[in-house]
């Protein structure tokens, strides 16, 4: 029997869901970017940039969909510090990478957005993203601003986001990931 979207709930994620998050995470990437990226740069992704960041989790900015089962079926957020991307891993190497930001002049994060493989398609993924574009814009945000790999790309159109610039991202093994960076205002 396939779960309705009620069945599923989004909650704010807490420490005690970072173990599971980063599970979530691996599950998610290796599972999805196929036909997206290639075997080399998904392992790198997953090795150099993508793992739980614990500071949106200690700012509340993190949610995570539990299925009846408890289990994690998707994660995602937003962010009121400066970086676009990465993990705590990737983060210590930039030190600026949590200062905060000007919600009057600059635009929120949109962060980390993962579905399980067993549970996507069934709107979770925008649910979470509404979740967060609606704290953003309560703390008097205006934008939104996001880097997505290319496996993120069509649900952040869907979700109303245009693309600003494409870029490739080289990663310290040399493999370079192909990233966009798109945009989208708040209506309010
Ligand atoms: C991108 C991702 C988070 C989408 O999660 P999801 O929960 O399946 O997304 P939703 O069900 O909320 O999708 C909302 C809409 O986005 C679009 N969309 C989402 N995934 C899509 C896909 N693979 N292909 C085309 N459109 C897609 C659709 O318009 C969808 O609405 P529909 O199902 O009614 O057609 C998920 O595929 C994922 O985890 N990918 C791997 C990790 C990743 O790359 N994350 C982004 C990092 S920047």
């Amino acid at each position: 029997v396939k779960e309705r979207p009620a069945d599923f709930v989004v909650r704010v994620a807490t420490l005690d869901d970072t173990h599971a998050l980063g599970a979530l995470i691996e599950a998610s990437v290796r599972a999805l970017s196929a036909g997206y990226l290639t075997g080399e740069q998904i392992e790198g992704e997953l090795r150099y940039v993508i793992s739980p960041d614990t500071q949106l989790i200690a700012d509340g900015t993190y949610y995570v969909a539990e299925a009846p089962d408890g289990g994690l079926a998707a994660a995602g957020g937003w962010s009121r510090r400066r970086a676009l991307h990465g993990g705590d891993a990737f983060k210590q190497a930039h030190p600026d990478a949590n200062d905060l930001l000007d919600p009057a002049t600059q635009p929120a994060r949109i962060r980390a957005m993962f579905t399980h493989p067993g549970f996507v398609r069934r709107g979770l993924a925008r649910r979470i993203f509404e979740t967060a574009r609606d704290a953003a814009a309560a703390e008097g945000y205006r934008s939104l601003i996001l880097t997505a790999t290319m496996p993120g790309v069509p649900l952040y159109q869907s979700l109303g986001f245009t693309l600003v610039r494409r870029y490739d991202d080289p990663l310290p093994d040399g493999t370079r990931v192909p990233v966009a960076e798109m945009t989208m205002e708040i209506r309010s």
